[in-house]
């Protein structure tokens, strides 16, 4: 079973995705477990303080170190009390200059036991977090988000599906996925053959489709496919 633990100001953010359909049966049959942590039970004072201002001035606010800092070292040692064999981990602190997620990292990360998320907000991370702490940066696209909450849904669903029994079409899956842990993509159809949404116009499926030549029908995957990695 993979362990993904998310570090957020905003667990609400993630509730209702965790209740959701196939992420919450994938949790009930045991395949994968997600916990929401509030950064702030981390915190001191009575404000709960999770953020100040920046060193050398600056618009907006940073996460500060410490309450990230506890917050890991409690994950992490839920598993090292336990007296199981050492469990693979990873932290991951989402920001947009981390390296790329992609269909291979996704593979890569569905081998883990744990992962732990932090998720930034406000206009950063105290950078010791990213040097210190965690053990990759990761990005989900070339563009600013509010924050690490969507960019962790994201990876939790790419991760997840790939997991045994999460999606219960193995077969199906298996041969999607190539070598190297890429996916392929291709075109589908389903009913009608052909679809006349106004006289004269007829959107038809490729005659292959429907030729029942499995031979053809493979190669024309092949031809029509991309491969997502
Ligand atoms: N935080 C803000 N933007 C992000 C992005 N594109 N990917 C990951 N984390 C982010």
């Amino acid at each position: 079973m993979i362990t993904f633990d998310i570090i957020t100001i905003f667990p609400e953010m993630l509730s209702s995705y965790i209740k959701e359909s196939l992420i919450s049966r994938a949790q009930k049959k045991k395949l994968i477990k997600i916990n929401v942590h509030n950064l702030r039970k981390w915190t001191h004072d009575n404000h709960q303080t999770v953020d100040d201002r920046p060193f050398g001035g600056g618009l907006g606010m940073v996460i500060k170190i410490e309450p990230v800092y506890k917050a890991v070292q409690f994950l992490k040692s839920k598993f090292k009390n336990q007296n199981v064999k050492l469990k693979k981990t990873k932290v991951i602190l989402f920001t947009p200059r981390g390296k790329k997620f992609n269909q291979k990292m996704a593979h890569d990360l569905s081998k883990l036991d744990q992962i732990i998320f932090i998720c930034g907000r406000y206009e950063g991370v105290d950078e010791r977090v990213a040097q210190k702490i965690a053990d990759m940066e990761v990005s989900i696209g070339d563009y600013d988000l509010m924050g690490g909450e969507l960019p962790a849904m994201v990876c939790i669903e790419a991760i997840s599906r790939l997991i045994p029994g999460v999606l219960g079409k193995e077969a199906l899956l298996k041969e999607r996925i190539t070598k190297t842990g890429g996916f392929i993509e291709y075109a589908q159809y389903t009913r009608p053959e052909v679809f006349s949404p106004k006289k004269g116009i007829n959107w038809k499926v490729p005659k292959v489709l429907l030729s029942g030549d499995h031979k053809k029908i493979e190669e024309w995957k092949k031809e029509h496919g991309k491969v997502i990695e």
